[in-house]
């Protein structure tokens, strides 16, 4: 059977009067990995627990494989929720947490019952496959020698690999994930990134992963939606979300150190005037005069000359990151600092090298509203370089 997709169709939802989410679209292919992405309080719990039929939606609906399932209970929907919190039974060991949504879905109540059950005819046989594929996901998540333990005895690390197993063995439809890692350290977080792109590989179904943390998103998603107040502003590939932003804001949320933006003017020729500086040619802004520059840290350069299509600049300080250096520097009229990321064995050497350039094809160019003014056009920089 192929594996289902899921489509999220023109979603909205508001808590009274706040207006959560407007006119969400999302369509997740078969087998893809999404990250949705963006700032506290955007959206995304509410969106993926719209998905997951914990939430119903004002307008929209959920489809999945081909069917809609707005109407459906959450626990009718084959799709497996992991939580930042873990939520696992606190009187129950590993085994038994892991255990329980098999035991639910596969046993009827009588079943179920402590001693009489296991003495009803196929109960056995039921008991056993359970067992062996929660032992089969024990080794895989490396959790084996855990199964007899409660959740108090292990760490958060270990928990959070007991709540991905007790999702995996259910084999979902999808695998929705409310920022499984945050409450993991920094190490631990990076070695169980890696163990849920595998997770997934291995399931082959459809995952939501929700996150705001957007090295996470980059770093393990097919796609990253990035959202912001209630809206998806774009839905693409890491890298094409990080080179080609569609809006000011997917700009400025992804990256780290941030983007630089400078105010500019565009004047009839279409050239954009930083101050007094020209920073950019060509550029076809019909929609304002006003624009605003896009530079990442890493495009930025420091050179000792003045030239065409430059910024004289103050260096203020330079930060040492061990693998790069950030120089901040300030420029007359600018309220905020702009940063040059650079290797670190040049980066004693640029502070007498107070002039900033963008290189080539770096600048990205938006309009007074936020939206991304074509760029084919744009003669940015070429004569600094
Ligand atoms: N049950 C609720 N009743 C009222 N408002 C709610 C409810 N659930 C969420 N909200 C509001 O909806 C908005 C979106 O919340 P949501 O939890 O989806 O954000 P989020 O993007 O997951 O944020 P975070 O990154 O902090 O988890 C917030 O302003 C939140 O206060
Ligand atoms: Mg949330």
């Amino acid at each position: 059977m192929k594996p289902p997709a899921l489509h999220l169709k023109a979603i909205g939802k508001a808590f009274g009067e706040t207006r959560v989410l407007s006119g969400i679209d999302l369509t997740v292919a078969p087998g893809e990995f999404i990250a949705l992405v963006g700032p506290s309080g955007c959206g995304k719990s509410t969106l993926l627990r719209i998905a997951a039929g914990l939430e119903s939606p004002d307008e929209g609906s959920v489809v999945l494989d081909g069917r809609d399932v707005t109407a459906i209970r959450a626990a009718d929907r084959d799709m497996a929720m992991v939580f930042q919190s873990y939520a696992l039974y606190p009187h129950l060991t590993a085994r038994q947490n892991m255990a329980l949504p098999l035991v639910m879905r596969r046993m009827t109540a009588r079943e179920r019952l402590p001693l009489l059950g296991r003495f009803l005819p196929g109960v056995r046989a039921k008991l056993s496959a359970i067992r062996e594929e929660i032992e089969a996901a024990a080794t895989m998540l490396k959790i084996a020698p855990l199964l007899e333990r409660k959740p108090a005895q292990m760490s958060g690390g270990q928990r959070q690999r007991v709540a991905l197993g007790r999702a995996l063995v259910r084999h979902p439809r999808a695998f929705l994930m409310d920022e499984p890692l945050s409450n993991l350290d920094a190490a631990l977080r990076v070695h169980t990134r890696s163990e849920i792109v595998d997770l997934h590989r291995r399931a082959g179904v459809v995952t939501l992963y929700v996150t705001h943390d957007q090295e996470e998103a980059l770093g393990m998603a097919d796609r990253v939606a990035v959202m912001l107040g209630g809206r998806i502003l774009q839905v693409a590939a890491p890298d094409v979300i990080y080179r080609d932003p569609q809006h000011i804001d997917v700009a400025s949320f992804i990256g780290s150190p941030r983007i630089n933006l400078l105010p500019a003017s565009v004047d009839a020729a279409g050239r954009a005037q930083c101050g007094t500086h020209i920073m950019a040619d060509g550029i076809d802004s019909p929609t304002s005069s006003q624009v605003r520059l896009g530079v990442r840290p890493e495009h930025l350069r420091l050179d000792s000359e003045a030239r065409p299509w430059s910024l004289p600049v103050a260096i203020e300080r330079i930060e040492f990151l061990g693998a790069g250096a950030l120089v901040h520097c300030r420029a007359e009229g600018l309220q905020d600092p702009l940063i040059a990321s650079v290797p670190p064995a040049r980066a004693e050497a640029l502070r007498h090298r107070p002039i900033l350039h963008a290189s080539a094809n770096s600048l990205l160019v938006f309009d007074s509203a936020g939206a991304r003014v074509g760029q084919r056009q744009i003669a940015a920089c070429h004569a600094a370089e």
